[in-house]
């Protein structure tokens, strides 16, 4: 094992930086040489690669986003091409391999989520040696007990619910947060419990809002005049229509509508007569300084991997699993998502605390 190359994918994360320099620290220590892919499969296919020295990887640790960029769209096995003046996606999955074997790299590691690692477990098939290393600030990657980037991001939701709080008191209104999952509630469930909202509300578990209300009555009855929401991108009403259903029909102006939050919001007033505000949290969740749990974990991840590359071992996926880490194969952690299960610990507690999950 002498040059490994590596990228991050997908959407930013909170340790990115914190894996990368993990990865280049590692290595160096076992004379093993690290190039820096940039802007995620597009440098791939592209051949723009970046030397990771010590020196370029000096004092990132704490920095968010990713010093090597990052892209959502590119995908070398359907990339973006134009051929004859028109677009096309067009197979360039070769002109990787070809740039890995001019560069002499030995081994890709991936950094990314569920679309990232995908790919990534294409080029497996295809003979290249890969590892990858779970991020999503989501969480809901397969085969890991957690992703680097969750707990930063659910500091930031928990710190803005404590804010919430003490304005939703001040005014005697319902305070709704809408936080980043589009398929799983993990972050709203770990941030609603730290910061004592009232209600949760998660994907896994569709929504009646008629109980979502009482509960709310119920408070104002004992008097606590204010109630706090915190609810995922994803959730969705008990047997309702999704907002982008209602949006692919045009149906209504989507900058009116706002996320699933803002019909809450809406809902609550229009049909209960509360008064309610709404915050979208959005990118805060994806930006700034990694916690000190994630740039541990990050760290932990970085290092894992240049272990299993110079152990030889590829098509993996380095995974926390307790408070080990270990490897599993990669396609155990893709084409699936991980919810939350209906009887997750945290979720059964949240229920005991009579929090209200709205079903
Ligand atoms: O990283 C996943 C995620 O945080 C989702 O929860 C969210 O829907 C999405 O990213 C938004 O990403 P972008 O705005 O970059 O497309």
């Amino acid at each position: 094992m002498r040059k490994l190359a590596v990228l991050t994918g997908g959407g930013d994360c909170p340790g990115l930086n914190a894996v990368i320099r993990a990865i280049a620290k590692s290595a160096q220590g076992y004379g093993i040489e690290v190039l820096g892919i940039r802007d995620g499969f597009r440098g791939a296919v592209e051949g723009d690669f970046v030397p990771l020295a010590l020196k370029d990887v000096s004092g990132i640790l704490p920095r968010g986003g990713t010093i090597l960029g990052t892209t959502n769209r590119d995908n070398p096995f359907a990339y973006q091409t134009k051929l004859n003046g028109v677009n096309q996606a067009v197979d360039r999955s070769d002109n990787v391999i070809r740039n890995f074997k001019k560069q002499g790299i030995d081994a890709l590691l991936a950094i990314g989520g569920d679309g990232s690692l995908n790919i990534a477990l294409k080029f497996v098939h295809k003979g290249l040696k890969v590892i990858g290393i779970p991020k999503t600030i989501d969480n809901d990657l397969m085969a890991t007990d957690q992703t680097f980037g969750f707990q930063t991001a659910v500091d930031t939701a928990q710190e803005a619910l404590d804010r919430l709080h003490t304005t939703a008191e001040s005014h005697h209104r319902v305070m709704v947060l809408e936080v980043m999952g589009r398929y799983a509630g993990w972050i709203a469930l770990y941030a609603g419990v730290a910061g004592g909202a009232d209600v949760i509300l998660i994907p896994e578990i569709p929504y009646n809002l008629n109980r979502v209300a009482l509960s709310i009555q119920k408070r104002a009855k004992q008097g606590k005049k204010f109630s706090i929401i915190v609810a995922a991108e994803g959730a969705k009403p008990l047997g309702g229509e999704m907002v982008v259903e209602r949006l692919m029909e045009g149906r209504v102006d989507p900058i009116k509508l706002g996320g699933i939050g803002a019909k809450i919001g809406h809902d609550l007033e229009e049909h209960y007569g509360m008064e309610t505000r709404v915050t979208v949290l959005g990118h805060l969740q994806r930006g700034g300084s990694p916690n000190a749990y994630d740039r541990v974990l990050s760290t932990r991840y970085g290092a894992a991997a240049v272990d299993a590359a110079l152990e030889g071992e590829f098509g993996i996926m380095v995974a926390l699993q307790g408070r080990e880490i270990v490897r599993v194969p990669l396609q155990e952690a893709v084409n699936q998502i991980k919810l939350v299960p209906l009887n997750d610990p945290l979720l059964l507690a949240a229920r005991t605390l009579g929090m209200e999950l709205g079903d």
